[in-house]
């Protein structure tokens, strides 16, 4: 342990002598040493994310980043608390989900004449980063949704903390490789080329919104922008993993609260056991993610 550790430790910051390096110290050093606050964060995701970090900056160890690095590096703290904001997305990104969202929930939503809200369908893409996964419901949307025979009028919300992700979303240019898991079909129908870039088209785009909103902000039930909720299909894919148990349900409660009786809440497949914990909800038996708001 360097000597900055040791004098950490004088000051209450409490680092054991081993070379681990526990959630909580992370936590104390981003806070009381730069203000930044990283105490949502699910501790094991936490401590992973510093590990990559100080192998990344060459430390010799994890605790030696903790306790030298990041102490005096104001630049790399910040790096630090950039790279817990994982932004990975796809298009189409889990197929079983897709493959349920395309066979089953949209037709089912659209043959339900007793829908609260009986308009439009209103989907809601919470963290969608660059936009992909809002971006694949409108490709489905605009195949099932649009036809003359089976009219319905569908709007959908995409949300994210990033403003820089937000802006991509909304541009709705993807290169090639990023178009890869789009069906042939899909992206003759649904894009145009822009050079060696692929552009959503214009009548995709007139029903799909993007704006920043943060969904631990406990002081919202809903996106402003989407004015009042009432959504028939949620997804939040891959976002919850991230947070402890207190967040998580600050945000589970706020997507379930936000449907409309007998909507879908769609997360990842890793989340399946964090939808579990509301009894609001309850699974559909599939291979998908995927749950129905209890009607009472
Ligand atoms: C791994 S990406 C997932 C993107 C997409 N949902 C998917 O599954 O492909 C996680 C996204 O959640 C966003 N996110 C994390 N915490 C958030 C919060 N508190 N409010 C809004 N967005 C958040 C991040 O900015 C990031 O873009």
């Amino acid at each position: 342990m360097g000597r900055s550790a040791e004098a950490l430790r004088d000051q209450g910051l409490g680092f054991p002598a081993e070379d681990a390096v526990a959630p909580d110290e992370v936590v104390r050093v981003m806070d009381r040493v730069h203000t930044l606050d990283v105490a949502a964060f699910e501790p094991s995701f936490l401590v992973r994310t510093l590990e990559r970090r100080a192998q990344a900056t060459g430390s010799v160890s994890a605790l030696d980043y903790l306790t030298q690095r990041l102490v005096q590096d104001h630049a790399e703290a910040t790096a630090f608390h950039r790279s817990l904001r994982v932004s990975y997305t796809s298009f189409f990104r889990d197929p079983f989900t897709f493959a349920l969202l395309e066979s089953r929930v949209i037709r089912d939503l659209m043959a339900d004449t007793t829908r609260p809200n009986r308009g439009a369908l209103r989907v809601w893409s919470a963290g969608c980063a660059t936009g992909q996964e809002a971006w694949s419901m409108a490709i489905l949307l605009d195949e099932l949704a649009s036809s003359p025979e089976q009219h319905r009028a569908w709007r959908i919300f995409g949300t994210d903390l990033s403003e820089s992700d937000l802006a991509v979303a909304n541009s709705g240019v993807y290169s090639a490789e990023e178009v890869s898991n789009v069906r042939l079909r899909h992206l003759n129908a649904c894009f145009t080329r822009q050079g060696t870039a692929f552009a959503v088209a214009t009548r995709l785009r007139e029903h799909v919104g993007f704006a920043p909103y943060d969904l631990l902000d406990a002081t919202t039930t809903c996106p402003p922008a989407s004015i009042f909720g009432g959504f028939d299909l949620v997804l939040c894919c891959n976002v919850l993993l991230y947070y402890r148990r207190a967040q998580q349900s600050l945000i589970l409660d706020k997507l379930v609260g936000c449907l409309v009786p007998g909507g879908y809440l769609v997360v990842g497949e890793t989340e399946r056991q964090i939808a579990q914990t509301s009894a609001r909800i309850a699974e559909v038996p599939a291979q998908a993610p995927t749950y129905r708001v209890r009607k009472r």
